[in-house]
Formats: C-alpha cells, structure tokens, sequence
C-alpha cells in the first residue's frame, strides 16, 4: 500500500543523510522543502521532493496537504506512562503551601504511586496505560521510552516491564523500556537501602534480563533517593546485563551524577535543571545526550534546564515530556515544544531538532526515526492549514495537528 501527500506548504525536518544527532549551532537549523511532496510505501519513507518533479509518480492513496506543514512524529524519549491511579490530591496539596519534598516524606510520591500500582492487576494497568499511549499517539508522539519504577517490588516491576512489552507488541507507536527499579527506597528498606539495592541487582536484574524486558536501566540519582555510589552499582550491573543507561539526575542538585553518567557512557542525561560548568565540560566529547523536560519544571514550578546554555557550549539536546503521575501528568509533546520555545528560550528550529532526532538518539533508534529521510519508518504529522511551522510553538495550548502516520498507519 503507497500513499502520496501532494502540495504539502512545507516538509520540516529533511535529512538528506542519516545523521543520528544534531548539535550546538547545526541545531538553529532545520532543514525543509516547501511545495513537497512525500511519497511512502506501507510503512517506509521512500520518496520526497518539490512539487515540481512529481510528475509520474503514482500511488494507491492520495492526500492533498494544501495550506499544512508535514513534520515527522515526535520521539519522546523519557516518560513514566504505565502508571496505576493518579496523584491528584498531591497536586492540591502543593497549591496549598507543602513541597514535592515534604509529600515525598509523609510517604506520598513516588511511594503513594507504588502502593496504587502494587494493588492493581496487570490488565487493569495495561487499560490504563493504553488510554494514555492512545491520546499521545493522536498528540502526534511515534516513538516513546517507558520506564518502570512505580513497582519498587520484584513482582510490580515485572507486572510493569511486561505491560509495557503489551504496548509494544499492540500499538504501531515505537517503544523502548527502561528499567527503573531504583525510583525511590520502599518502605520496608527504610534502614537498608544496600538491601534494596541488592534486591535489585541480584534478583529483578536477572529475571528482566532473562524475559528480555528492558532495553535501558535508569536510577533517580538524587539527595534523599539514591547516592553516587548506589548509581555506580546500578549503572555497573546494568552494563553486566548490557543495558545501557539513561538516568534521572540534576533535577534538583548537582553533585557530580552527569560525570558519573558519562564515564558510564550512559545514551542520555536526563532532568538538568541544576546544572554547573564540570557538567557542562563532563557531557563534552561524550555520547551522552541531554534531555530536558520542561513539562515538568512548569508543573512543579523548578528551574528550566538551561538548554541555552548547553547548545551555546556545542551540545546537543532532546526534549522529552516526563508523563508521570506525580511531576508531570501530561505526555504532549507539543505543549514541550511551545514550552522549550517560551521558556527556555529555544528557537523553533532547535525545540523540533530536539524532540525528533535527538529525541530519537535518546532512545537508539535514530537511524529509523526523527527525520524525514528515504528508508525512515512513515511517522509523520500533518497539520491543519498553518501560517509556518513557528505557529506550532507560537499558538501554545491548541491542537495543530490534523492528521498522525505512525508506522504507515493514520492513527
Ligand atoms: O522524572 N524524578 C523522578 N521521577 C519522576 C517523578 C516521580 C513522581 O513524582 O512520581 C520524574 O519527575
Ligand atoms: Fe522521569
């Protein structure tokens, strides 16, 4: 089956050849054609050009985009998705003067989502989380990493990993899964985290490994969750596994985690809204990307990543959405972008280079998706009839998108 979108005003994101990920002033570019076509075959890119020469090429569908820019999906690299419940209360309880901290030590946060999940049958999460993946697909997200991390017990994490692997399996969406047991300290660890962390290195590692249900370990590294040197376990038994990592680090202090990341040659960093210069020199020369999630820093009212300052410094950087129930309950991406723009002072170029290809290259897949390139998987988003596409960030808060292609397939 081929479709052709003919008359397309622009097609954004056009990558000649493969690159895997842009960085420092290459991101204030954004390559495109306008009055395009695109043609794909079932599920592959396979053909692009000028209007001009789309003379003789034929298809068995047709879709006129006159007046709507054509982009490819959205890769959000980070999000927590597959979750039980919601932490609603939470949310008014910080409007009414307590901090994400104090709820995270009367045993709500991270925890109280535990307790819910823990106490939640398999396909019950899995309906859930589908609702979810569902309305981020029409959000126009084609590739998405999940984590788990809101078990914190052997039995939960895997009831977790393997709802992600239904996901995987029942959705054209792309999926990556990361293992995160080492979320926060449960309860019955209080006085023993070496325990916990034992627990998950001798016992949830092996048997993930074995069931092939993670592609990448993460540990939130962080003051009152887990040190440097709990992450350097964590990191070292995952390379035993080869699960290469992506951890939560710098979200609210620095102490050397992005170093530690990167001797680890962990694929991304991700939170950094604390950041100083020995991380900014330590993610130098690295493959490591830095992912900001900006979604996250607006709801919990925290610093912005200084993503200005990482591409000033030759970096690259991805955006990514965070969806999780307690610091960031809501996976569009496009309110990323806008926000990336707004508040970060991203210019549109550099927030849609960040939340496709590096998106992309946060997750390991883009030399298959971020791009419009010929042999890239068919993700793409079609808007409604827009000015330019700085109108997707400029008009924040409203709906763009017209159509989403995710794997061949209008969603
Ligand atoms: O990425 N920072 C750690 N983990 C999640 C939020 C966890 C929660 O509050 O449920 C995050 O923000
Ligand atoms: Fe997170």
């Amino acid at each position: 089956m081929s479709t052709l979108i003919i008359n397309i005003q622009e097609l954004v994101q056009v990558r000649e050849e493969n690159v895997l990920k842009i960085s420092g002033d290459l991101m204030k570019k954004l390559p495109t054609i306008k009055d395009a076509y695109l043609l794909i075959e079932n599920d592959t890119i396979i053909d692009y050009g000028s209007m001009k020469n789309v003379d003789g090429i034929t298809a068995d569908k047709t879709i006129d985009a006159t007046g709507k820019i054509v982009l490819p999906t959205w890769c959000d690299s980070h999000t927590h998705i597959v979750y039980a419940g919601d932490r609603s209360q939470e949310f008014v309880d910080r409007i009414n003067g307590l901090s994400y901290e104090d709820i995270a030590n009367r045993g709500g946060g991270i925890i109280n989502s535990a307790k819910t999940l823990q106490n939640t049958s398999e396909d019950d999460l899995y309906n859930q989380s589908i609702t979810r993946v569902k309305a981020v697909m029409k959000l126009g997200t084609g590739a998405i990493e999940i984590k788990s991390g809101y078990g914190l017990t052997p039995d939960a994490e895997l009831k977790m990993l393997r709802v992600i692997k239904r996901i995987k399996q029942d959705f054209p969406i792309k999926v990556k899964a990361t293992f995160l047991g080492a979320h926060a300290l449960p309860l019955e660890f209080k006085e023993n985290k070496q325990g916990y962390l034992d627990q998950i290195i001798n016992v949830m590692l092996p048997q993930i490994a074995k069931e092939n249900l993670a592609n990448y370990i993460d540990v939130f590294c962080e003051k009152g969750y887990f040190d440097l040197n709990d992450t350097e376990q964590i990191l070292k038994a995952g390379q035993q596994y080869n699960l290469p990592s992506k951890i939560h680090v710098n979200q609210f202090n620095a102490f050397g985690g992005i170093a530690l990341a990167v001797k680890y040659n962990a694929i991304s960093v991700d939170h950094l809204e604390e950041l100083n210069q020995e991380d900014i020199e330590a993610l130098k020369n690295s493959n490591t990307m830095p992912v900001a999630l900006p979604s996250c820093s607006y709801f919990l009212s925290i610093p912005y990543t200084q993503g200005r300052q990482l591409i000033n410094a030759g970096l690259p950087l991805a955006l990514a959405s965070d969806y999780n129930p307690g610091s960031t309950p809501s996976g569009n991406m496009n309110f990323v972008v806008s926000t990336a723009c707004i508040k970060m002072r991203l210019t549109p170029e550099e927030a849609i280079n960040a939340a496709t290809i590096n998106g992309a290259y946060a997750m390991g897949i883009s030399n298959q998706y971020g791009s419009i390139t010929k042999g890239k998987k068919a993700n793409l988003i079609i808007t409604k009839p827009i000015s330019s596409y700085n109108y997707l960030p400029y008009a924040f808060g409203d709906n763009h998108i017209e159509t989403v292609i995710i794997n061949g397939e209008i969603i």
